[in-house]
């Protein structure tokens, strides 16, 4: 696996249509990313993913179709990227068992969107669990194997996808420990430029809310739903604040930074909201227009979209299949027909890297912290009181690196290639704390 381009990688959940704003969040810049040719591009269906959210087959392959559909149809090449469905690759669900083997229940209790299922079950004085598949529980894991079985360095995620690429890197870190290094450790990549879109009613667009404009609506529907994005009171010839204006915001996204600086001397100037309306629908009409032949041409033609993604998942085994055949013999799953290896290998696993905490002469706490190989990775200076030693060893376990940052000054300096591999440990016992 190691090529010299970066990989990146990323994912789309096949549950919905896309709208304006997965357009403008994600299908546009990871179509800008793949473009680049120090890159190299992985782009995928995750279908499977689907599956906790949706228990409608019809609308999952509606949805993989139509995002399929949207992602080419909005320029990204198949013969560039490697382009798949999640589910045309087994050894995914097969590096997600391994993976779940590494992985504290613990810190899947404390993902996001199982916690929020959980908070929400209490705060409704329901049992923990009512209604909480055990899918929801492992989404973080089945992500972790979407990443690592391509072995990416960057992921480009919404905010509100950071902690699961978090996570994905403590996976890595964890069985690299155990088993040897396989995984690249993995980074989300979150775009600060990149738009929230608002929606209809100037919430963030969202299925969930309702407010949504599809990307590959006909023309015609796009133009009455522009129309009915909320705007204030004021009449024709009135100042319009921009500050807080969906309908702007939504322009912005499509337009240059010469265009939208002319809209916000219109609506200086008390442009009509009719006539802004026309200009926002007229910027963004231009920019999909050319885009829904496409489209429509693939939803007319799912067989053609098949073909693409054959091909795709040709290209994503020549990677995972020889990839999982490494990882399963790491592991010990093995030929029995190999016995050499069976009595010269050690068979219990690697020792566990600790905190040491003793006192000196000058009377003061240290600590440090040691690897299962008794390297001494990090070294901390004099503490006054041993409460706070190990205030300091908590924080390094649970934060990592921002801890390692933050306490800087309480500890001897450590070179870079060191940091990482105390980085690597700290992953691996904060993982292990929580089994
Ligand atoms: N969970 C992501 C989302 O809902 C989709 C996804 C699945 C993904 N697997 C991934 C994104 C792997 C990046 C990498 O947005």
């Amino acid at each position: 696996m190691n090529s010299e381009r970066t990989r990146v990688l990323t994912g789309i959940t096949t549950t919905g249509t896309p709208h304006l704003g997965n357009y403008v969040g994600a299908i546009r810049p990871t179509v800008q990313a793949s473009r680049n040719a120090a890159t190299e591009g992985f782009y995928f269906l995750a279908d499977y993913h689907a599956l906790i959210k949706c228990d409608e087959p019809t609308r999952i392959q509606r949805s993989t179709l139509e995002i399929a559909a949207s992602w080419i149809a909005a320029g990204l090449d198949p013969n560039v990227v490697t382009f798949y469905r999640q589910s045309d690759v087994p050894q995914i669900p097969e590096l997600t068992w391994l993976l779940t083997c590494v992985t504290g229940k613990g810190v899947l209790n404390r993902a996001h969107a199982y916690k929020a299922a959980t908070d929400k079950n209490h705060a409704a004085g329901h049992d923990t669990d009512v209604d909480v598949s055990a899918g929801l529980f492992m989404y973080p894991v089945l992500m972790g194997a979407d990443i690592l079985m391509f072995n990416a360095h960057k992921v480009p995620v919404g905010r509100d996808q950071i902690q699961h690429i978090e996570m994905a890197r403590d996976m890595a870190a964890s069985f690299n420990h155990l088993y040897g290094e396989h995984f690249v450790l993995p980074e989300a990549v979150v775009e600060e430029s990149v738009a929230l879109l608002p929606g209809l009613d100037g919430r963030k667009m969202s299925k969930s809310y309702d407010n949504t404009i599809p990307l590959f609506a006909p023309s015609a529907q796009m133009r009455k739903q522009i129309n009915a994005i909320v705007t204030d009171s004021r009449a024709p010839g009135e100042p319009k604040s921009t500050e807080g204006s969906a309908l702007f915001q939504i322009y912005q996204a499509f337009a240059n930074a010469e265009e939208t600086q002319q809209m916000a001397q219109a609506f200086a100037d008390g442009i009509a909201w009719g006539d802004a309306k026309q200009q926002v629908f007229e910027r963004i009409d231009h920019e999909i227009a050319p885009m829904r032949a496409t489209y429509e041409d693939l939803m007319q033609h799912p067989d053609k979209v098949e073909r693409m993604l054959q091909l795709g998942a040709e290209k994503a085994l020549e990677r995972s299949a020889p990839f999982m055949r490494e990882l399963r013999h790491a592991v010990g799953l093995r030929s029995l027909a190999s016995q050499a290896q069976v009595k010269t290998e050690k068979t219990s696993k690697a020792a566990a890297p600790s905190f040491k905490q003793y006192r000196e002469k000058d009377g003061q706490f240290y600590f440090k912290l040691v690897s299962a190989e008794a390297e001494v990775l990090l070294q901390s200076k004099g503490f006054t009181s041993p409460r706070d030693a190990g205030l300091a060893i908590a924080q390094l376990t649970t934060d990592g690196a921002s801890a390692l940052d933050a306490l800087q000054a309480q500890l001897e300096d450590i070179s870079r290639p060191a940091r990482d591999k105390v980085l690597e440990n700290l992953s691996f016992m904060h993982l292990m704390s929580d089994k």
